[in-house]
């Protein structure tokens, strides 16, 4: 019981995050005028505000079941080094949920993605692949 309340939660964060990307790729990175510039967006648009980046971020560790550190090292100001293969991993991935929603799923630009991270990895680094054995 527990266990599903919790996953309702993170499922809604997650598709809330989500939306805030979409947003913020249209509008064009109003709001966090005040913080530095980020310096190393690959995948995202390039002027996404920070604070949007940020809630983005926090649903990656949702649905990973993982700290910031997983794919970042050093200060909070570092976050642009790419240091670590998880977050080459983890631009590739955004890549594929990106292009999940928009070429197969037909999300319009502002509207919600259907497709998330915690659509696959709920709450764990690996994916399960298959229904446990004997389940039906
Ligand atoms: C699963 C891996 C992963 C986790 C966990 C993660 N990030 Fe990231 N982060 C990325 C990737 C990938 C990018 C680059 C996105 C791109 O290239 O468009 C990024 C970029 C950033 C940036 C932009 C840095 C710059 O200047 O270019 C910030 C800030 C950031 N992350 C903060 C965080 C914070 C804070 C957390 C924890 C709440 C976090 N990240 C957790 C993968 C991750
Ligand atoms: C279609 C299902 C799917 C979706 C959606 C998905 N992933 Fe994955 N992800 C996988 C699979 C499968 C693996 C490989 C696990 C393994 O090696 O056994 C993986 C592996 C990873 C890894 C490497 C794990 C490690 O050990 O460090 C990272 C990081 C990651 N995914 C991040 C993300 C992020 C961030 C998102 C959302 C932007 C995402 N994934 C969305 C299926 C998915």
């Amino acid at each position: 019981m527990m266990r599903s309340l919790l996953a309702a939660g993170l499922m809604c964060v997650c598709v809330m995050a989500v939306a805030v990307t979409k947003t913020s790729a249209q509008g064009g990175g109003q709001g966090g005028g005040q913080a530095a510039p980020l310096q190393n967006l690959q995948v995202l648009p390039k002027d996404m505000a920070r604070p949007d980046v940020i809630a983005l971020m926090r649903t990656f560790t949702v649905a990973l079941g993982v700290q910031c550190t997983h794919c970042h090292v050093g200060t909070p100001q570092e976050r642009f080094k790419d240091d670590l293969p998880a977050k080459a991993t983890a631009r590739k991935m955004l890549k594929m949920v990106m292009a999940v929603n928009a070429d197969h799923l037909g999300v319009k630009p502002g509207e919600p993605n259907k497709a998330t991270c915690y659509s696959c990895h709920r709450g764990a680094l690996k994916p399960l692949t298959a229904a446990p054995a004997g389940g039906f």
